[in-house]
């Protein structure tokens, strides 16, 4: 095959940042897909719908000239969430609220620290329509870092999904066997979005021959068999499996550093990676379903009308972009030649 014609995807998880930033991350993500889940883990976050809207403003005046492109807003839960912001974010048309644990990532400290006291925030998200979306850790200090999906499955996730059946949950960025076999056997309203990262790596692309900051992200890469076992629930075709890039952009000194950030900045060439995966898998058939339209059906939005078209082209990922403040930036997978193209 030389090129593949997709309904135009969507991206329903990354990190656009805010002030200058935007200027080089909305475009990015721009080029190709129409709608993304914008992550609220700003300082200070999105905690509300006038914050959410004031930021969805400032992404919109990053977009370049003839794109079409529709920033779709999150609110960032804590302990102090109301109710009553929930009703309000719902009215402002904001679609998702996301559960980040305290700790489990970057820019999360004021985050959820008592889980269980959110539970009336989330049957009131369960009546109003709005999706949660989880980041599926927990952050107890004696828990091992390559356990904590499956530990916050097991005594979280678990618990939630089945008090809340109506409510919609995106198990976020899943990492494990354990989490795509869980989405996979849970509802009709569980689903996950996985990463490329995640697709096309494991651990030892972390930690073998040197410590690799530029594949360092939360939850961290897992061994093998997990790989391999997400490698499986995207080539299954299955509705309940998306896209989400988690591109989440770090300045290159931020990254390689003594306590190196967590996050992969995938938006330049994330569907041509995710479309060279569907290709090794042999399942290229299965990567419209994935990227274009299992999302929106997910969340009950229309899909998009327009199409995208990769060719079999070879290109490398570039080794730095420079920001708009002028430090440079490593992107996801940087030097490494890619065989699919986004056609201009
Ligand atoms: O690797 C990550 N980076 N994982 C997250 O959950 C957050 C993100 C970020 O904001 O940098
Ligand atoms: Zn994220």
């Amino acid at each position: 095959m030389t090129s593949i014609t997709i309904i135009k995807p969507d991206d329903w998880h990354l990190h656009f940042r805010d002030g200058d930033m935007l200027r080089e991350t909305v475009p990015a993500t721009a080029r190709c897909f129409e709608r993304a889940i914008v992550m609220p883990n700003l300082v200070p976050p999105v905690v509300n719908a006038k914050m959410a809207l004031e930021y969805k403003g400032r992404i919109l005046d990053a977009v370049p000239a003839g794109h079409s492109f529709d920033p779709l807003m999150t609110l960032y839960l804590t302990n102090d969430t109301t109710e009553q912001d929930i009703v309000d974010a719902k009215a402002a048309g904001i679609p998702a609220a996301k559960l980040y644990p305290a700790g489990a990532t970057t820019n999360s400290s004021a985050a959820v620290k008592e889980l269980e006291a959110m539970y009336p925030v989330f049957e009131k998200m369960a009546q109003e329509g709005m999706l949660l979306l989880v980041h599926g850790e927990v952050t107890d200090h004696h828990v091992d870092i390559f356990d904590r999906e499956k530990v916050f499955i097991d005594q979280k996730l678990t618990a939630i999904v089945s008090r809340f059946p109506e409510l919609k949950v995106v198990f976020e960025h899943i990492t494990t066997g354990d989490a795509a076999a869980f989405v996979a056997e849970a509802s009709d309203n569980v689903a996950a979005t996985i990463t490329p990262q995640h697709l096309m790596l494991n651990r030892n692309d972390l930690l073998v021959g040197g410590v690799r900051p530029h594949n360092f992200c939360l939850p961290v890469l897992k061994r093998n068999t997990h790989q391999e076992a997400l490698r499986q629930a995207v080539k299954s075709g299955s509705p309940k499996f998306f896209l989400g890039t988690d591109s989440a952009p770090h300045a290159k000194e931020a990254k390689e550093n003594a306590c190196g950030c967590a996050g992969c900045y995938s938006a330049w060439g994330a569907i041509e990676l995710y479309a060279q995966v569907f290709e090794e898998l042999d399942a290229l058939d299965k990567l419209e379903g994935f990227a274009s339209t299992h999302g929106p059906d997910f969340y009950g939005l229309a899909r998009n009308k327009d199409t995208i078209t990769l060719v079999r082209e070879e290109w490398t990922i570039p080794d730095e972009i420079i920001l708009p403040d002028g430090r440079p930036i490593v992107p996801f997978h940087a030097g490494h030649v890619v065989h699919w193209k986004l056609a201009s």
